[in-house]
């Protein structure tokens, strides 16, 4: 024996005895249950009183990607799924592709680690793949099955294509995984906003971290979407003290920070450039998360109530996050059923004159009818929720913001949503065809409202009406989540996203 070839087996006796070690105990290849870190580092916020520390170095520093070189290959799509006829929108998201190096010259590009890791990203590409041909299928024969009974089967104009939706919806239930990061601390991550008007966004933070959601993954390497928790409504409001100006220079930090902490130290962000990665966020602000480095942010997921096409928003790859307002101690707005028939008002709107479209409302508008009812201020003693279910319209103007929370209370008021924006990308509106369920008015046309109104017939208000009821399940929030609820029906976008992305390992 040589001596190279002895030192060689001196190096390589170790390294198998690791690699048989870390076949029997993969589960410890990142240090899971160890991860409420503080994720700032020092340098990145100044002037905050936090407690901020050094992100903590990866527990357990196996670098799966240098081990097996592997690099990252961004091609063209050539397997696009045709979403498209299935009445969903067409993402044309070019797949990111995991390319690892299979050379068996060298002990360390076969390791079981990469194996295991090739394995875990194999299955779940195997169920996206079923899932896909399940819809097609669906969608061809235009048929409900169901290995199972069902409570609700969605069905009618309502959806773009029910069959393409009850499909997905069951492979959704069947496959769909999610890992939450444990990273970061509160109140910027693992807590939110839980009333008011960005609800949402700490609700649906909540909700992923109550251990109770049911597509919760136990393990990231069973996760086909990953969670970053933090809240950019925290952010905003506990890291903008003092506001010297509202640059998003730290909200894009912070965010930054997550991202390259988690990124790190775990390898899901790289071998999808994120792209199986989502953020969920109801700030006005939360579009400028990404907006300093859009190529570094150009496959997240961004679930936004700010769903504006003007200011970055792409209905291919983000989410449009209804916008609801939650009371103290509420889980909505209340369900105010008054026959269609019995509605006194036309149409009614109250808010303030925020952004450049209400204002052109109440100037043309306010107190200056009574069957197009708009106020500013709603006069003392006048129950909002009541007047809108006493209206068969309700005004839905974009405030500072394309959403609006009026939305959702016009659909649980029965009112029809007369919606009044522009670059908005309305929610769950690759699944729900608007049209049905609402009456859309151009900015230039506000002038007119009495008379478009005016002139639908009585039997399509109706029909319009009846549904906005029906379509009332999708946007009511419980906790925990239900079936077709307002979170499933989030989850369910970012689950068609998903579904759009192909991570292959080579
Ligand atoms: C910061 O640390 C102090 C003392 O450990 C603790 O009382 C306080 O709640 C912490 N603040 C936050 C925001 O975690
Ligand atoms: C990784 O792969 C590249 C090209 O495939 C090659 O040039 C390089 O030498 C490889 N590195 C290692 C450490 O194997
Ligand atoms: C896909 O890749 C092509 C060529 O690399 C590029 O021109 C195109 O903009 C990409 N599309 C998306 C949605 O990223
Ligand atoms: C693999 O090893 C063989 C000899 O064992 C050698 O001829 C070949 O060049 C090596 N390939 C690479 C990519 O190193
Ligand atoms: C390397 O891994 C491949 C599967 O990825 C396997 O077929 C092959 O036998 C392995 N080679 C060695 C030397 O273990
Ligand atoms: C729907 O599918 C089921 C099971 O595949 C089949 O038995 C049934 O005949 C189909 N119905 C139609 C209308 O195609
Ligand atoms: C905003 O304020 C921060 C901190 O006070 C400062 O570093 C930054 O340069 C300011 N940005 C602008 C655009 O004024
Ligand atoms: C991911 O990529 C970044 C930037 O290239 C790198 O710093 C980080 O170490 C990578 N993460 C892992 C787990 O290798
Ligand atoms: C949408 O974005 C554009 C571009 O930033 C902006 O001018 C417009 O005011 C935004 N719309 C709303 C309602 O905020």
């Amino acid at each position: 024996m040589t001596a190279s070839s002895c030192s060689t087996t001196l190096v390589l006796i170790p390294l198998v005895f690791f690699l048989f070690f870390y076949y029997l105990f993969p589960i410890n290849k990142y240090d899971i249950n160890n991860t409420r870190t503080t994720f700032f580092s020092s340098s990145s916020l100044p002037l905050v009183q936090l407690n901020i520390t050094q992100a903590s170095p990866p527990s357990n520093p196996i670098n799966v990607f240098k081990d097996g070189n592997i690099t990252f290959v961004n091609n063209a799509v050539s397997d696009p799924v045709d979403v498209l006829d299935n009445g969903f929108l067409s993402p044309s998201f070019n797949i990111t592709t995991f390319n690892t190096n299979t050379n068996t010259n060298t002990t360390t590009t076969n390791t079981t680690n990469i194996i295991r890791e090739r394995t875990s990203l194999d299955r779940i590409e195997e169920g996206l793949a079923r899932a896909r041909a399940a819809i097609q299928e669906a969608v061809r024969s235009r048929n409900y099955t169901s290995p199972k009974d069902e409570d609700f089967v969605p069905r009618g104009s309502i959806y773009r294509n029910p069959y393409a939706f009850h499909q997905s919806h069951i492979e959704m239930e069947k496959r769909f995984k999610i890992w939450t990061y444990k990273e970061g601390e509160p109140p910027l991550a693992h807590d939110g906003p839980l009333n008011n008007i960005y609800s949402t966004e700490g609700q649906f933070i909540d909700e992923m971290d109550s251990g109770k959601n049911r597509f919760e993954a136990r393990h990231p390497d069973e996760a086909y979407a990953f969670f970053l928790p933090f809240s950019v409504v925290n952010v905003v409001r506990f890291i903008y003290k003092p506001v010297t100006n509202f640059s998003r220079e730290r909200l894009q930090r912070v965010v930054k920070d997550y991202i390259s902490v988690v990124s790190d130290k775990y390898p899901y962000w790289n071998r999808s450039n994120g792209a199986d990665h989502f953020m969920v966020s109801c700030h006005d602000w939360a579009p400028g998360v990404s907006a300093a480095e859009p190529e570094f942010f150009k496959h997240l997921i961004r679930v936004l109530c700010n769903a504006n096409t003007s200011e970055g928003f792409q209905p291919g790859r983000d989410v449009s996050l209804p916008e609801i307002y939650l009371p103290f101690g509420k889980l909505g707005p209340p369900h105010l059923n008054q026959d269609p028939l019995k509605r006194s008002i036309l149409a009614f709107f109250a808010g303030g004159a925020h952004g450049h479209i209400r204002k052109v409302l109440l100037n043309h508008w306010k107190a200056k009818d009574n069957e197009v009812q708009v106020h500013e201020y709603l006069p003392k003693g006048q129950n909002y929720n009541k007047l809108m279910s006493e209206s068969k319209y309700c005004l839905c103007p974009s405030g500072y913001e394309v959403a609006s929370p009026r939305v959702v209370e016009a659909i649980y008021a029965g009112c029809v949503p007369v919606l009044i924006s522009e670059s908005y990308v309305l929610p769950f509106s690759d699944v729900l065809d608007w049209t049905q369920i609402s009456v859309q008015i151009p900015l230039e046309k506000i002038p007119e409202i009495k008379n478009i109104l005016k002139e639908i017939p009585t039997e399509k208000y109706l029909k319009l009406q009846k549904k906005v009821r029906r379509v009332q399940r999708h946007f009511v929030l419980n906790r925990p989540a239900q079936r077709f609820d307002v979170m499933h029906m989030v989850l369910h976008s970012v689950w068609l996203r998903r579904l759009n992305v192909r991570l292959s390992a080579l």
